[in-house]
């Protein structure tokens, strides 16, 4: 248990607490060399030892307060039997979904085969290198899971067919209830807070948001709430963020960078995390500093994690990552 937990809880805390999401990735030299001998991504997250050493990677580097555990919200789908793979500068493929096949999916094979990350986490956990910090679990917004499962692929744009599909409100169950399996099974093993990644909840209009956005989110932030876990939720590019709290309620709201955070100090009253453009991260060291000041400035007097507006790039140069971070955990 570390200082997010108790930043979202209002407790006392004497630094603003920081971690990134994707801090685990292609930008660190250590990660690279793992993922050239582990190059099947899913077996890679499903390889408890392997995957646990990348979760610890960050927090060997720098002076952040929680690790994420290195994952992908990829391994629901293939958790309910449909093909993932990924591929170099592709990135994830889906085979098709054959919605017969996947409403017969039991409970007992989901767990089965998410089995190793339940290991990993375990082992994790009881690591030092993560004591006195937080270990984030997370999944995916069940929209963004239903996106990949039609679309097979991220999507450019949205795919109106997505809508069409006859079985969709059985499909939409099923997702939700493997959403629970695994929250409830990360949770057990060690996870201190867990993230929801909506990634494509920007694609929506605003009449569709109750059906998938809205209801599901509900549905899975009650859940979570009623294991005593506190859940941050990422609804990347949604249009009216201060909506989407009245209505999910979450601990604490992550931001993406197109919003004006501003705006998002002035209308939203709950814990807010991130906003920064990761891109920030790829100037010179002023010009960085300058930017990450701007959102400490704007939410001096909020409940505040430091973190982006979405993952960190493969171009970040880590040394720029220390200098922020530092910075970040001097701020007064
Ligand atoms: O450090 C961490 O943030 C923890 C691990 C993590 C990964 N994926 C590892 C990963 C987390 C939290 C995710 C979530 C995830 N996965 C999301 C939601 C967040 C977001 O980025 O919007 C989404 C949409 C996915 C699906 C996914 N997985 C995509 C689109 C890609 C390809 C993008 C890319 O960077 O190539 C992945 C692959 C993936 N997941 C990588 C990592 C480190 C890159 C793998 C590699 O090629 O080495």
């Amino acid at each position: 248990m570390g200082i997010l937990k108790d930043c979202i809880n209002n407790k006392k805390i004497d630094s603003i607490p920081v971690w990134f999401m994707r801090q685990a990735g292609r930008y660190l030299p250590e990660f690279r060399q793992l993922r050239s001998i582990h190059n099947d991504f899913i077996k890679l997250c499903l390889n408890p030892e392997v995957s646990k050493e990348i979760t610890l990677q960050p927090l060997k580097r720098f002076p952040i307060d929680a690790a994420i555990i290195f994952s992908d919200i990829l391994l629901i789908p293939f958790a309910l039997g449909q093909d993932v793979s990924f591929e170099k500068n592709f990135g994830p493929r889906l085979g098709e979904l054959n919605i017969k096949k996947l409403l017969n999916v039991s409970n007992d094979e989901i767990i089965k085969k998410l089995k190793p990350v339940y290991e990993m986490i375990e082992k994790t956990s009881k690591d030092k290198t993560i004591s006195g910090k937080d270990l984030i679990g997370f999944t995916g917004g069940t929209w963004t899971l239903l996106v990949y499962m039609l679309n097979q692929k991220s999507p450019k744009n949205l795919n109106q067919d997505i809508f069409k599909n006859a079985n969709q409100k059985e499909v939409l169950e099923k997702i939700i209830n493997a959403q629970k399996i695994h929250i409830k099974n990360q949770i057990e093993n060690g996870v201190t807070i867990i993230q929801i990644f909506d990634s494509w909840a920007g694609l929506l209009d605003e009449s569709k948001l109750d059906k998938y956005i809205y209801e599901p989110t509900v549905e899975l932030v009650n859940y979570i709430k009623s294991l005593g876990v506190e859940v941050i939720c990422f609804p990347r590019n949604i249009k009216d963020y201060k909506n989407y709290c009245k209505i999910i309620k979450p601990n604490a709201v992550s931001i993406d960078y197109n919003v004006d955070p501003i705006k998002i100090a002035e209308t939203v009253e709950i814990p807010i995390q991130g906003g920064l453009d990761p891109k920030c991260l790829l100037l010179n060291e002023n010009d960085m500093l300058k930017s990450a000041k701007k959102y400490l400035n704007i939410f001096k007097n909020h409940k505040y994690i430091f973190n982006l507006g979405h993952g960190v790039v493969p171009e970040t140069d880590p040394k720029n990552l220390k200098i922020l971070v530092d910075f970040v955990k001097e701020f007064k």
